[in-house]
């Protein structure tokens, strides 16, 4: 995508700054693309729309999001813009395919570091425990990039579960990768001790959800989780996160490692962050 191409394109209308601001936040999914415009624009929505499927070549259809996904399984609102109306689209990266429907599903390009960055720790004949595992995206990239492990992979969705399934399948780990349909407390009290590594991608779940996910960990092993932070600063907000996250594992087991690292910005002086924590004596 030519950013500066569309800055000129539109530079006559709008001022320079919005529409950085605004490009800045365009994510691409597969041939899809999806933009948060601000209020004031609104009005002429599809004429932006037009604009920027014009000047992004592999991009088909273009999107804007209306309302963000919140707490559990809401996804984004989305109102059609310009180009294709159908909101299915294959998302590739790290050498795997992800078919899925933006309009059905949750689903972020931007954790596409994260994800490759968890892979990488893996080790070869781990048990891992995805709790809120969407399409199969974390699940499937460290399968994929780590032979021998096992991934049991929860999504409480319906539609998330049968494009995590379909996903499986389409990256033939049909058997390493185990989609279960459900919520992950529960399925987490059957998975009691058999974990080497659980993963926690939903920040509004993961205070409420940190005892089930550890439970599942055997006498040692690792937790990767997710959480919004607001802070001065992004070094401020990932201090807080991880003194919070600590506090709150150490309500009922051993903390002997804690890490944390910004993922991008999320709000006006919040942010996300990645956890990585060891615990020890999980179950
Ligand atoms: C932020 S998305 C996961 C994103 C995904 N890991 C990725 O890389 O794009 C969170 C997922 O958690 C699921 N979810 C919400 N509440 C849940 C619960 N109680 N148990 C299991 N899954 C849940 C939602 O349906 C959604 O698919």
């Amino acid at each position: 995508m030519r950013k500066k191409a569309i800055i000129e394109a539109l530079g006559g209308s709008f001022s320079e700054e919005e529409l950085k601001k605004s490009l800045s936040r365009i994510d691409i999914i597969g041939d899809l693309a999806v933009v948060k415009l601000p209020r004031v624009w609104e009005g002429r929505g599809h004429e932006i729309g037009e604009l920027l499927l014009s000047r992004m070549t592999r991009v088909k259809g273009i999107f804007r999001q209306t309302t963000a996904a919140c707490r559990g399984e809401k996804v984004r609102g989305l109102e059609w813009l310009a180009g294709k109306e159908e909101t299915t689209t294959i998302y590739k990266e790290h050498g795997c395919q992800f078919r899925l429907d933006i309009a059905k599903v949750y689903f972020s390009p931007r954790l596409s570091y994260e994800r490759l960055r968890i892979a990488k720790l893996a080790t070869s004949g781990e048990f891992i425990v995805n709790m809120f595992a969407g399409i199969g995206t974390f699940s499937i990239v460290i399968a994929k990039k780590r032979a021998g492990v096992r991934v049991y992979s929860i999504d409480k969705s319906k539609a998330a579960f049968d494009f995590m399934v379909e996903n499986v399948a389409l990256n033939g780990l049909n058997g390493v990768v185990v989609p279960i349909h459900g919520d992950a407390k529960e399925v987490a009290a059957g998975l009691r001790g058999m974990a080497d590594r659980v993963l926690m991608p939903l920040p509004e779940l993961v205070y409420e959800y940190l005892p089930y996910g550890v439970a599942c960990l055997r006498e040692e092993g690792w937790i990767h989780l997710y959480t919004h932070q607001e802070g001065t600063s992004r070094k401020q907000a990932v201090e807080e996160a991880r003194r919070k996250i600590r506090n709150r594992i150490e309500e009922f087991t051993v903390v002997k490692e804690i890490s944390g690292r910004p993922v991008r910005s999320v709000g006006r002086r919040t942010y996300q962050i990645a956890v990585d924590a060891r615990i020890v004596g999980g179950s």
